[in-house]
């Protein structure tokens, strides 16, 4: 009976929300700020969020939506800029007129400090990318003035982003500059930090304290019924990367079924991989079906993240399921392990290192004319 109780107070929604630091990544209430100038402070009779009931139930983190109606304010042009502007603007003033309630927040140890203080920490994020009116300098502005996310089209397209909402984007992805866009947002210097992070303690014990990480994280796309991007079953060391390398692959949904990459296990593959030359085979195709009731399908939910040696092979089929897979990839390796045809300060730079290797990579030996 004890346990049982137990249980379901552990289990209880409040509970877990109290235990755990809880971030709501979308609240519409921003534009409720400028047109109505609501006070968040208080309890409201009408809408989703307010400081009061947000506390009632244990929300620690809330991002605010910059949302500019491409309708109303364009999609892009002074307008946009200035209605994106005066959300940003409402939600700092929030923070600034309520300080013991809210505290604006840029970074994970931010939202944890905040949280402990008893605070909630106002976030923000750009809802479509109207604002930045195809401008890659304005990524940057937005950064500068706060926003930690930026999604591409809401759902109406722009020049440079199809948007799922509109027919314009049943053919349009990424242009020219959204890619920039996208590389742009890749280069705030904590997006690779963070991706280190996720699995930093895996990459130290596996790999060593002194690591050299890719310097682009590659997206992967996985569109339901799309063949247009698959990787057939290789091993990375074929085509020329050193064999010290391994690959952190972060799923952004749930992977599982035809929706997931495949892997050799280590044992198996080293067995394939010494018979290749009496197997004879003449495709990759070939190679599948060989190695296919040995392939192990990577379920991992939304949350886990895979660190795997890409000497082993691997790859993907077209994907069944009714949904799209998003993840990323990118490679570590120990700083001093040899390369291949990936090399240090083109391909690789070093994340981790010691100080003894910074002071040794600095030094200068005077010269004595
Ligand atoms: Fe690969």
């Amino acid at each position: 009976m004890t346990t049982t109780s137990t249980n379901s107070a552990a289990n209880d929604p409040l509970s877990i929300h109290r235990r755990a630091i809880i971030v709501d990544m979308h609240a519409d209430t921003t534009q409720r700020l400028v047109d109505e100038g609501v006070d968040l402070d208080r309890r409201l009779a009408d809408g989703h969020l307010d400081a009061v009931r947000a506390k009632e139930g244990g929300l620690d983190a809330q991002f605010f939506s910059i949302w500019v109606e491409p309708e109303l304010f364009g999609l892009g042009g002074a307008r946009a800029m200035k209605r994106a502007d005066l959300q940003i603007e409402a939600v700092r003033a929030l923070a600034a007129k309520h300080p013991e309630t809210w505290e604006l927040a840029t970074t994970a140890a931010d939202i944890r400090r905040i949280s402990s203080a008893g605070k909630i920490a106002a976030l923000m994020g750009l809802e479509g990318g109207y604002a930045i009116d195809e401008k890659i300098e304005n990524v940057g502005r937005y950064y500068q003035m706060g926003v930690r996310y930026m999604s591409a089209a809401w759902s109406v397209s722009t020049s440079w982003a199809g948007s799922s909402g509109d027919a314009v984007g049943q053919t349009r992805g990424l242009n020219d500059f959204g890619r920039a866009v996208i590389r742009e947002m890749n280069e705030e210097p904590w997006t690779r930090l963070a991706y280190f992070n996720t699995a930093r303690r895996a990459l130290e014990v596996l790999v060593g304290n002194e690591l050299a990480m890719q310097l682009r994280i590659n997206l992967s796309i996985q569109l339901p019924n799309d063949d247009s991007s698959l990787l057939p079953v290789h091993a990375d060391v074929w085509a020329g990367d050193s064999p010290y390398e391994v690959v952190l692959w972060i799923p952004y949904v749930n992977v599982y079924g035809t929706k997931t990459m495949y892997i050799l296990p280590r044992e198996k593959d080293s067995r394939y991989q010494e018979r290749m030359g009496e197997l004879k085979l003449k495709s990759a195709e070939e190679l599948y079906r060989t190695i296919e009731p040995d392939l192990r399908w990577l379920d991992i939910p939304y949350g886990n993240v895979l660190l795997f040696t890409q000497n082993v092979m691997h790859g993907n089929i077209v994907n069944r399921e009714p949904e799209t897979r998003w993840s990323s990839n990118c490679r570590f390796k120990s700083v001093f392990s040899p390369y291949a045809d990936k090399k240090l300060g083109e391909f690789f730079e070093p994340i981790l290192v010691r100080p003894a290797t910074s002071i040794g990579a600095s030094y200068r030996l005077p010269s004595v004319a």
